[in-house]
């Protein structure tokens, strides 16, 4: 039986998404990679205890995580039921649908049919009444934007969801489906963004238009799967992500981008942080990021990544240095 420590919302700051009233952690858990089918059970039980603990009240799935797709939410679902139950006001939880789910042309991309049908399987396999945000997972050219839209506020008006999201839409399609969204009263609450010193598209425009419409911004990958850690200093390890034939980080990223990180880990070890943390708090350093969206497959990494709020200054120079580094002048 799992109780809650007490203290738990004592350090972790929250931040509002957007200029809306719902407040994020600064740090929340994804539950991609390590909470699927083929993972130990127990772990990731493991480290969503030790994540609330610590303040993480956003446990942000999709329909798709495993693998196999379906079984991340299926044990969210028996996490829940076994120790969250008691906490579920305490706890935003998000999905999103958008990506191959099932076989036909109903399976994935941006129709109302699919999105609809998609949010239901995920709370049947949660358990749960319902989602806190519910995210349309691409774009769909395919489909009008406003049938995507119109989709997202069904879903907000029928309970299923509170709020709506968009994730990898690039900053004109966000224009366009936020005051889509706007006219039909159900505001867009956050975008989902991939969004690491690595990649760095966001600040080509996104990032701005998140801020004209008051639109929160939760970046995932901030460390970019692993490889801003020192996960991959000494090759590539057994059980990390680029050593795993499921894992969406492939071996033959990691050597080319070794000698950045080789640097960056260098100047993280001089501010006295990991590179993980330096790496997120890089982000946390605009105030247009409501919350850096991790992964983990440890109680330690976890732990590693939240003790990042100790320090999130920048001086001036250090991020120049940092600029130097990822533009491999230095
Ligand atoms: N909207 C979308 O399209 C989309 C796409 C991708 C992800 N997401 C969301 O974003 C979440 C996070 O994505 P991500 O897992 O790629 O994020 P990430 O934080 O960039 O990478 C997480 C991985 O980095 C390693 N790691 C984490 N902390 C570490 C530390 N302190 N020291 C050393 N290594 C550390 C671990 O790798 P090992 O496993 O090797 O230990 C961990 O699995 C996902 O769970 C999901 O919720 C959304």
């Amino acid at each position: 039986m799992y109780t809650a420590i007490d203290n738990r919302y004592e350090t972790m700051p929250f931040r509002r998404c957007g200029k809306w009233g719902l407040k994020l952690p600064a740090v929340s858990l994804g539950l991609w990679h390590n909470f699927g089918g083929v993972d130990v059970f127990e772990n990731g039980r493991e480290m969503l205890r030790l994540a609330f603990d610590l303040g993480i009240t956003h446990f942000d799935l999709a329909n798709n995580y495993g693998p196999p797709p379906g079984s991340a939410e299926e044990n969210f679902g028996k996490w829940m039921k076994q120790d969250f139950r008691p906490y579920r006001d305490e706890l935003v939880i998000s999905t999103k649908a958008g990506y191959l789910m099932w076989p036909g042309p109903y399976g994935e991309w941006g129709s109302r049919k699919y999105l609809l049908a998609s949010l239901d399987q995920s709370l049947k396999r949660m358990g749960l009444d319902y989602v806190d945000i519910f995210y349309s997972h691409r774009p769909d050219t395919d489909t009008p934007l406003e049938e995507t839209m119109m989709a997202l506020d069904q879903a907000v008006r029928s309970g299923k969801a509170l709020y709506a999201g968009l994730s990898n839409y690039s900053a004109e399609m966000t224009s366009k489906a936020a005051a889509i969204l706007k006219e039909l009263g159900t505001p867009c609450l956050i975008h989902q963004p991939k969004y690491s010193m690595f990649e760095r598209w966001v600040e080509g425009g996104l990032l701005d238009v998140l801020e004209t419409e008051g639109i929160g911004c939760i970046p995932f990958s901030p460390l970019a799967q692993g490889l801003l850690t020192d996960r991959y200093l000494k090759g590539i390890p057994d059980g990390s992500r680029a050593s795993k034939s499921w894992g969406f980080l492939k071996p033959h990223q990691v050597a080319p981008a070794l000698e950045k990180v080789k640097k960056l880990n260098q100047l993280a070890l001089n501010r006295g942080q990991s590179l993980a943390q330096m790496a997120l708090a890089w982000l946390l350093k605009d105030k247009r990021i409501t919350s850096v969206l991790i992964g983990a497959s440890s109680v330690r990494q976890l732990q590693d990544n939240v003790e990042t709020l100790r320090n999130t200054v920048f001086s001036e120079e250090e991020l120049q240095i940092i600029e130097n580094i990822l533009e491999g002048n230095s």
